[in-house]
């Protein structure tokens, strides 16, 4: 086969090289220049070659309503805004292990066990792994046939062959475009696979469901650019050793960015979890140092312990250890509780923990975070010592309490559960005030 002549970009400023260079000659950059297959004569300067096409007003524009696609997993339908929509493309990121193939393979078996046409191309596994991973999986999952395929122009043929609703490949940083030599998964590779799915997805109106590798830091591999070109950013996140995982949608062209599912890890496969605060209350402990976040996932109240741990150290500077929340954020809260509140843990060690194994980013876990440090560091149990008590409200740098988004459903959800009153900006409006309700006075104060 003829080998189309390649070329080699810049990310950064765009310069154009035939061969690959450590530093781009353009920008002075190193690591930027990507391979790319070069443009035909063509698209090369000059008068365009191309035929003029007339603009359609958006108001005569035929846009038949057609229905999403459900997977019949509630909690990712929930996410992806209704469903599947056909012709989309849906990047699924998350570090290995975390079930990223057992979602897809349960979401394919469900849509197989409804008649939809489906087909799941895998570059990491032989279709006789596939097949065991299927035979603990409820519903259809048998049903789902398999490609086990490497290369992008075997990959792209089948499915014009096939012509599946919904296609699955696992993982986009498996494929090989033959012709750039770079190796499977480097940024020109998954940048050239990605274009070329997305083109035959969008012309035959197949729902592809891409699966893709994070970096150690957590972010998806691969170049930017393979987020824009999808429609759907959806990140599995947790530890593999924890028994919960959250879907996130970082990026949703069809629906909302805010909503959030909660998963468990079990031997049929991913169990949604539907009413997990009603777990996380229940875990709760009542020692000191434990307080419960009235969090919102979504659009959805979750409650969650949060929970931390002060103790002397011998390390200057004292560890600072954050699971499940920023730890810029932690390190404010530190700050603004020894300035505003006269809890200083200067010279202890701090560990915080969101228990579950999920994650918060949102600001209004500081007063969490706060009430948390200050029971550890006083030895004194947050609340009546019966029940846990329920907060939430983000830190202001000079002690002040702001509210946040949705007061009304995180109370709700807290009321629920038993945990009335809780602490938040409405209650208490400074910090200071805030500990005072859930600590009592501080043990000077006590004293005199
Ligand atoms: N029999 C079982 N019972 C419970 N959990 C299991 C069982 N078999 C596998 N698992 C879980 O499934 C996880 C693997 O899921 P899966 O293969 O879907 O992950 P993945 O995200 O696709 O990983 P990779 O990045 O390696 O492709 C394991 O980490 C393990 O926790
Ligand atoms: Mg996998």
């Amino acid at each position: 086969m003829a080998r189309t002549a390649t070329r080699f970009v810049c990310g950064q400023c765009g310069h154009d090289s035939a061969k690959w260079m450590g530093q781009c000659p353009g920008c002075g950059e190193w690591n930027t220049l990507a391979e790319e297959a070069a443009p035909g004569p063509a698209s090369r300067g000059g008068a365009p070659r191309g035929r003029a096409v007339r603009p359609v007003a958006l108001a005569d524009v035929a846009a038949p309503r057609i229905p999403r696609l459900r997977t019949g997993i509630g909690e990712l339908d929930r996410v992806l805004g209704g469903g599947l929509v056909p012709g989309s493309l849906v990047l699924l990121g998350g570090s290995p292990g975390i079930g990223k193939s057992t979602l897809t393979s349960m979401a394919l078996g469900n849509l197989a066990g409804a008649g939809r046409r489906t087909l799941y191309v895998s570059g990491e596994e032989s279709a006789a792994q596939i097949k065991l991973r299927a035979e603990r999986l409820p519903g259809a999952a048998l049903q789902v046939p398999v490609v086990a395929e490497t290369d992008l122009d075997t990959v792209l043929a089948t499915l014009e062959a096939e012509r599946p609703e919904v296609c699955v490949i696992d993982s986009v940083q498996t494929l090989h475009a033959a012709e750039l030599s770079g190796a499977a998964g480097s940024v020109g590779q998954v940048r050239e696979v990605a274009d070329r799915i997305t083109r035959l997805a969008k012309a035959r109106g197949i729902a592809v469901l891409l699966v893709g590798h994070v970096t150690k830091e957590g972010a998806l591999a691969g170049p930017r650019v393979l987020e824009h070109l999808v429609d759907c950013v959806l990140q599995f996140e947790g530890e593999r050793e924890r028994t919960y995982r959250t879907l996130r949608a970082l990026k949703n062209r069809f629906g909302s960015t805010n909503e959030a599912g909660v998963f468990e890890m079990a031997g049929g496969g991913l169990v949604e979890v539907a009413d997990a605060s009603a777990r996380f209350v229940g875990e709760a402990t009542r020692a000191p140092g434990s307080v419960v976040l009235a969090a919102m996932e979504g659009s959805r109240p979750l409650l969650v312990e949060v929970q931390a741990l002060v103790s002397p150290s011998e390390l200057v500077p004292p560890r600072r250890v954050a699971n499940g929340i920023d730890r810029n954020r932690l390190a404010l809260v530190l700050a603004v509780l020894g300035r505003h509140a006269g809890v200083g843990v200067g010279s202890a060690d701090v560990f915080v923990n969101v228990a579950g194994g999920v994650r918060v980013d949102e600001p209004g876990a500081d007063l969490a975070v706060a009430l948390a440090v200050a029971s550890a560091a006083r030895g004194v149990v947050a609340g009546d010592g019966e029940r846990p008590i329920a907060c939430f409200g983000e830190l202001g740098l000079s002690g002040e309490l702001r509210s946040v988004a949705h007061p009304d459903r995180r109370a709700a959800e807290a009321r629920k559960f038993g945990l009335a009153p809780l602490v938040s900006p409405d209650s208490a409006p400074t910090v200071r005030a805030a500990l005072k309700a859930a600590l009592g006075a501080p043990p000077r104060a006590r004293a005199a």
